[in-house]
């Protein structure tokens, strides 16, 4: 027994709880794991050293110094997570109101003295959950969750049954979550997870994660993927004026490289093998799995900083635009074997080597394994 089985208990959850659990694990991003059996996640995360107390420097120093900074606040990472009660996260779940989803007419949402609540129903059948976070930078989609503590103080989770979808600006069901919810106190308005599940959930969309006695510290979390999620706690660095940088993603290998990156973007070895194939849209969603398949990157120069540049929006990288194929095909300045199209096209060439797929729910991913495929001949690119 342990204290997320008496949450269990008060609050009247049935003993589907444990099924309801396997399918709220599985989260919003995490959905396609139902279909890839994905494992190796579920035990090792975070790989990176975040339960770290000290070392942090304060994130507005970097500015100082690197003009890194000058932008970054416009990226999904800056923006992945971020306390409910606050804009934009706010205003869009007073949308909800207006929202023609038949599930969004039965909650309302109800801004206290004590923070925000999700409620349905009236009077003392109605059930509520607090929404304390919002996940996603809003490039794809929101979800809310809220922290319950169990009686050992560890929270756990409950997610939120609603997600608004950036492709049709409407909320709809969160993935992973049933369309007719079983009764229940929690499973009508949000699923519940266990605290290891919660702590994962932060270790992918927060920095600044203190773990004391396997709890999450809340009061001292530094929401989004920041400056030190990927450069390592860098006190000593600031106060060395540079000098000292424990942290760098200066010679490292090509591997090790997009191993970085795919701690949360997913490993090919977090994936089944078996649902590795090129007919896998869900496939997509996980870039360097496609990636690291693609005969590009049989070019040791290839890593995920060949195209992206991860202190800039994603808007301003201008991926579109054909250069960073060109860097090595095209006038193939980098001896590649197959230097040019054979399509004979000599532009577009995402539209019809990178299309985006549709993934799951209304999410769509650009798929990342390059290559000459049977689905995109420039009229129905991306279909
Ligand atoms: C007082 C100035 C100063 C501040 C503040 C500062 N840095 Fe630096 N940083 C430097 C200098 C100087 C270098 C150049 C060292 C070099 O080129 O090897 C550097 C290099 C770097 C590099 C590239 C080399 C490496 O370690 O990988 C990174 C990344 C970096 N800083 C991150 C940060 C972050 C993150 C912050 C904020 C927490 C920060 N810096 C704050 C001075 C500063
Ligand atoms: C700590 C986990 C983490 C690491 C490490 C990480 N990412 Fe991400 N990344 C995320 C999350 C979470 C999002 C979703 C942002 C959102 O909510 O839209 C994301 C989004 C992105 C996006 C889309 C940004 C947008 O504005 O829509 C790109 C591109 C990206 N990551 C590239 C990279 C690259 C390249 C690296 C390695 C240099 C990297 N990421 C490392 C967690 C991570
Ligand atoms: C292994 C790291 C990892 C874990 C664990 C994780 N996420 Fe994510 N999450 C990501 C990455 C990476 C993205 C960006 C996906 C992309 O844009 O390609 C993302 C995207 C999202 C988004 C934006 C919508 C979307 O699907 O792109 C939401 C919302 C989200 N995550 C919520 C959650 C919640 C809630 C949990 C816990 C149940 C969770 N995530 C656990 C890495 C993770
Ligand atoms: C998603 C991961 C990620 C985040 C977040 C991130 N960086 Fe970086 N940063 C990188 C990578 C990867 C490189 C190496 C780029 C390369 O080699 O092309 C890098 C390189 C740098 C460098 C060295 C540039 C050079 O020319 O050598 C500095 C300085 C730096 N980052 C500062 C920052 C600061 C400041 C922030 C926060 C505002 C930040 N980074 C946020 C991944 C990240
Ligand atoms: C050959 C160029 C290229 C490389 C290499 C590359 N990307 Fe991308 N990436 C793109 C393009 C093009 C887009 C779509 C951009 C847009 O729609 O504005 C994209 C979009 C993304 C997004 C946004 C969500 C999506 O799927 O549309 C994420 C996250 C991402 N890349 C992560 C990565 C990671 C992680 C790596 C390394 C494994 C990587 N990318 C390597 C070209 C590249
Ligand atoms: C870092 C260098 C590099 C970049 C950047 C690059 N490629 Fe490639 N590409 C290669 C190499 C290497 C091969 C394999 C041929 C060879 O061995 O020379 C290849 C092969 C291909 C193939 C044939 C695939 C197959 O299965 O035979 C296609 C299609 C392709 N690239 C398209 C693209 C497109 C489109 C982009 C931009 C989104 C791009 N490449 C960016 C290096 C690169
Ligand atoms: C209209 C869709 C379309 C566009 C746009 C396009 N390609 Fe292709 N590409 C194809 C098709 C189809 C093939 C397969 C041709 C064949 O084998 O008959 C191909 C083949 C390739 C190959 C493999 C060559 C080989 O020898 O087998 C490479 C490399 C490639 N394209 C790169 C590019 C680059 C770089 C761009 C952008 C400058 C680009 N493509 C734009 C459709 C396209």
């Amino acid at each position: 027994m342990n204290g997320r089985t008496k949450v269990s208990n008060e609050t009247g959850v049935v003993n589907k709880l444990s099924r309801l659990r396997l399918l709220a694990a599985l989260g919003v991003c995490a959905v396609s794991t139902t279909l890839l059996g994905w494992t190796r996640i579920e035990e090792e995360m975070p790989r990176h050293p975040l339960n770290v107390a000290q070392g942090f420097a304060n994130e507005a120093s970097c500015i100082d110094c690197h003009a890194e900074a000058a932008d970054f606040g416009e990226t999904g990472h800056a923006r992945t997570l971020l306390p409910a009660d606050s804009e934009p996260s706010l205003s869009l779940l007073q949308s909800l109101k207006d929202s023609k989803l038949p599930a969004a007419a039965e909650v309302s949402i109800e801004h206290r003295d004590a923070g925000l609540f999700a409620v349905r129903g009236e009077g003392a059948n109605s059930q509520e959950i607090p929404l304390e976070w919002c996940f996603g930078s809003g490039h794809h989609a929101r979800t809310w969750v809220g922290c319950l503590s169990d009686s050992w103080g560890a929270a756990d989770l409950v997610e939120f049954r609603l997600t608004w979808y950036a492709m049709k600006n409407e909320f709809d069901i969160t993935p992973g979550q049933p369309a007719d919810p079983p009764p229940g106190y929690f499973q009508s308005l949000g699923a519940l997870f266990d605290h290891p599940k919660t702590r994962r959930c932060f270790a992918c969309h927060a920095t600044q994660l203190r773990v004391v006695d396997g709890r999450v510290d809340f009061d001292h979390i530094h929401p989004g993927v920041t400056c030190q999620r990927c450069h390592g706690p860098r006190a000593e660095h600031v106060a060395s004026e540079g000098k000292i940088s424990d942290f760098s993603w200066r010679d490292i290998d090509q591997v090790e490289s997009v191993h970085r990156c795919a701690e949360c973007h997913r490993r090919e070895d977090d994936v089944d093998g078996e649902d590795i194939h090129e007919d896998n849209p869900h496939i997509a969603r996980f870039q360097p799995v496609g990636l690291m398949r693609s005969a590009c990157f049989r070019s040791p120069e290839m890593t995920c900083l060949t195209c992206h540049d991860p202190h800039t929006p994603l808007a301003k990288q201008k991926l579109h635009e054909d250069w960073q194929c060109n860097q090595c095909h095209h006038e193939n300045p980098k001896g590649t074997a197959q230097p040019h199209c054979g399509a004979g096209e000599e532009s577009g060439c995402i539209r019809c080597h990178m299309p985006k797929v549709r993934s799951e729910a209304p999410l769509e991913f650009t798929d990342h394994w390059i290559r000459v495929r049977s689905d995109t001949d420039g009229t129905h690119a991306g279909q």
